[in-house]
């Protein structure tokens, strides 16, 4: 039996009607893109959503299990690169929302070269067939990390120049680049969302917030980048679902929009001693480990811009945060699989090359 259907989300059932009717939603299995899918199906009279996903080690089928039946869903299993997939897809869409990427800064640092086919080619690809088939929007799911470092007390505006750091950044930057050049030169209706640390259910454990929860729930160590200071603008998965749906709807093509919870950016160790609180484990299960290469110090957002839309996060860190393990917690069977082998040979690469700090 399916799992229930998600609860309909107010702001998504408001804006569903002023979205285009037919949409392609890339990487629509993955973290982000799924509670994209799963609130925007809940809402009354929701547009057609064709989910393409090449199911990589971060997507999931399980995520889009509660609208699996939905008659306005299809998913199809395929690669964003390739060129006679999309093109195909495409033509019966009016819309692309192209949440499909690699994903992960330390996966990037480890291997970078499937960053720059996904997220900078696999981009392209998306933008070429929009541009064929004169679509109504393209939606570029972009992030705060374009930025790089930003020293307080700074936000980064919109206008502000992207000087990436990553490998993951600069891929994300290059996808960027080609929206920018495709609105420019061709006329393709471009919007850029750039949204912050996002965190949530359904989230692969292996950026901060998922992967110390799960660990911390199996009595292991939250391994700690250097003194764990780095500070992120933590953003509720469902808030950042329903910013895309506000700049879907209501943005300017060619513009781009910031996404971020906007409050006072919280530090790594404060995340760990969050997530200790909250399953009632010990503060020795904190591992400093070293730090990681290139690690950026700060991010901030101002998103006045995003906010006169009439958008506005309605989730605060704490109560997201107690949430999300309650989440956890109760869907042991969702993560438990996945910290498996392939997740472990991962785990050894990132984190057995980083001598321990301090205890
Ligand atoms: P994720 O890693 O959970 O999911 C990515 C999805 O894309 C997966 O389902 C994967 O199978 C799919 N995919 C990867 N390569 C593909 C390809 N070549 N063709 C088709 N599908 C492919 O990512 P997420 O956290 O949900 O992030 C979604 C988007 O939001 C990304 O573009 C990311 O850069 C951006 N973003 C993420 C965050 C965050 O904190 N997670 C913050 C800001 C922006
Ligand atoms: P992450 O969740 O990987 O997101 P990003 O690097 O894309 O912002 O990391 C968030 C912060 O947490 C960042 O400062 C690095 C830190 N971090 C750790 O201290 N330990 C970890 O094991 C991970 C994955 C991240």
């Amino acid at each position: 039996m399916p799992p229930p259907a998600p609860t309909p989300d107010p702001t998504m059932a408001q804006l569903a009607p002023a979205l285009p009717r037919r949409l392609l939603v890339t990487g629509g299995a993955g973290f982000i893109g799924s509670a994209f899918v799963r609130s925007l199906l809940a809402a009354p009279d929701p547009p057609q959503v064709t989910v393409l996903d090449k199911l990589t080690y971060a997507g999931n089928p399980a995520n889009l299990a509660p609208v699996a039946e939905h008659p306005r869903y299809r998913f199809v299993r395929g690669d964003i690169c390739e060129v006679a997939v999309v093109t195909a897809l495409a033509g019966e869409a009016d819309c692309i929302v192209n949440f499909a990427a690699e994903t992960h800064v330390d996966r990037s640092i480890l291997e970078p070269g499937g960053f720059i086919q996904t997220d900078v080619f696999g981009t392209w690809v998306l933008l070429e067939a929009a541009r064929q088939h004169g679509h109504r929007r393209f939606l570029q799911v972009s992030t705060d990390e374009v930025y790089g470092d930003i020293a307080a007390p700074a936000r980064s505006t919109e206008d502000d120049p992207l000087r990436p750091r990553s490998p993951y950044s600069a891929s994300k930057v290059g996808g960027e680049m080609q929206c920018w050049a495709y609105h420019e030169t061709f006329g393709v209706p471009v919007l850029v969302t750039r949204g912050s640390n996002t965190y949530g259910p359904y989230q692969y454990p292996e950026k901060i917030v998922p992967l110390f929860i799960t660990n911390a729930l199996d009595d292991r160590p939250l391994p700690i980048y250097g003194d764990g200071d780095a500070v992120r603008d933590y953003l509720h998965v469902d808030d950042h679902a329903r910013g895309i749906a506000h700049v879907l709807a209501q943005g300017e093509p060619g513009r781009a929009y910031n996404l971020g919870q906007g409050d006072q950016p919280i530090d790594g160790l404060t995340v760990a001693r969050t997530v200790l609180g909250l399953t009632g484990r010990p503060p020795e299960l904190i591992q400093h480990v070293a730090d990681r290469p290139g690690h950026d110090r700060r991010y901030a957002l101002d998103t006045a811009r995003a906010q006169a839309l009439g958008w506005h996060p309605q989730t605060q860190f704490a109560a997201g945060m107690a949430a999300t393990v309650a989440w956890y917690r109760e869907h042991r069977p969702w993560w438990e699989p996945i910290k498996s082998g392939a997740f472990w040979d991962f785990y050894q690469r990132n984190y057995r090359p980083r001598p321990l700090a301090s205890a």
